[in-house]
């Protein structure tokens, strides 16, 4: 063994929050225990939710240089609180008939050694994703008295064409819905994103894989499986799920949260309403809406999933209730 002192350079990131508070401590502890041929110094860098409020870079250049230039890095956490009055409510629109299950049932396998599925992109599932994004956008910000109004297309446009023929679609559709904001995203920074701060978030548009993984995540984002609609919209028929599936172990026990399926079908009233230029049925719809959130302030109409011990029925009494 040496016996000159061994020298490591930590980079020392805090974060957002305790993330600041509990390094120090793990600092100061690891100043007390070095000693016996063995020194450690720090440098401080900055990354986080707050620091992208600030300055529109979470994770900016100088602080990549410096964990690069150093030997270990210390890290606390990053991410705020929601701030108050935040409303999470965005909508995913998730291509639902090429992308990578264009190949569903269709991939090949060679032998035991090779299996390969196709992702396939076209114009026209795009521009088609696309538009209904922005149109959906634009009736959103009508709603809401133009208080958000932006479309993010998320993608993996920078390793591979695919992607990046989604994006350019999708920003050539652009050009026809003037005044909605365009955001990107890469897929994987997106799921950070979402878990952090979802109500940055006003439309999604994405390729049909992506958009399973992050609808299913998303749903975390406003209470879980439980809470989360969803609608498979075509030109012409429209058929309205709730997002999650058969749930067996929980199923038969009357525990289920029915909110999901109530809020499909809100959704699907909203939709006929548009196909058959009938605001009344679109009315419908507001007033289920309305009636969930009602209803959802009293603990007694919580299902067990978020927190409440209300069964299945109960929850949906709470609902018509609340009507
Ligand atoms: P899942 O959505 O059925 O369940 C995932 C978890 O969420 C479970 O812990 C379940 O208890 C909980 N959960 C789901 N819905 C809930 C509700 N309304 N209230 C309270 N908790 C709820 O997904 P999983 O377990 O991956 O799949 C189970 C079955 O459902 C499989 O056979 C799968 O293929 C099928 N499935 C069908 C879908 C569909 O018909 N659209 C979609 C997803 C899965
Ligand atoms: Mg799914």
């Amino acid at each position: 063994m040496s016996t000159r002192t061994s020298h490591y350079k930590i980079a020392e990131i805090g974060g957002d929050g305790i993330g600041p508070e509990v390094v120090a401590e793990a600092v100061r502890v690891l100043e007390a225990a070095q000693g016996d041929g063995v020194h450690f110094s720090f440098e401080r860098g900055e990354v986080g939710a707050a620091l992208y409020q600030r300055t529109g870079e979470d994770l900016p250049r100088d602080t990549v240089d410096l964990c690069r230039s150093a030997n270990a890095i210390l890290f606390g956490a990053a991410g705020l609180a929601l701030p108050p009055g935040a409303i999470i409510d965005y909508v995913i629109f998730r291509e639902n008939t090429e992308g990578l299950f264009a190949s569903l049932g269709g991939g090949s396998k060679v032998g035991e050694d090779l299996a390969v599925d196709t992702l396939v992109i076209t114009r026209k599932g795009t521009e088609r994703i696309a538009r209904r994004a922005f149109e959906t956008c634009r009736g959103r910000a009508d709603r809401a008295g133009g208080a958000v109004s932006k479309v993010t297309c998320v993608d993996k446009a920078n390793v591979f064409r695919s992607y990046a023929f989604f994006r350019q679609v999708f920003q050539e559709t652009a050009r026809s819905f003037r005044g909605i904001k365009t955001d990107f995203a890469y897929i994987d920074a997106m799921t950070m994103y979402v878990v952090q701060a979802p109500w940055r978030y006003d439309v999604i548009v994405l390729e049909n894989m992506f958009g399973d993984i992050l609808s299913d995540l998303g749903a975390a984002t406003v209470g879980g499986l439980g809470m989360a609609p969803s609608g498979d919209i075509g030109d012409r028929w429209g058929l309205f799920q709730p997002s999650h599936g058969t749930a067996p172990d929980i199923a038969g026990k009357g525990i289920a949260n029915p909110m999901a399926t109530i809020l499909s079908a809100a959704m699907m009233c909203r939709w006929l309403g548009a196909q058959h230029k009938d605001p009344r049925v679109t009315a419908v719809g507001d007033r289920i809406e309305a009636a969930v959130a009602k209803a959802l302030q009293v603990p007694k109409a919580r299902t067990r999933d978020i927190g409440g011990e209300a069964s299945t029925r109960a929850a949906g009494d709470a609902v018509i209730k609340a009507l």
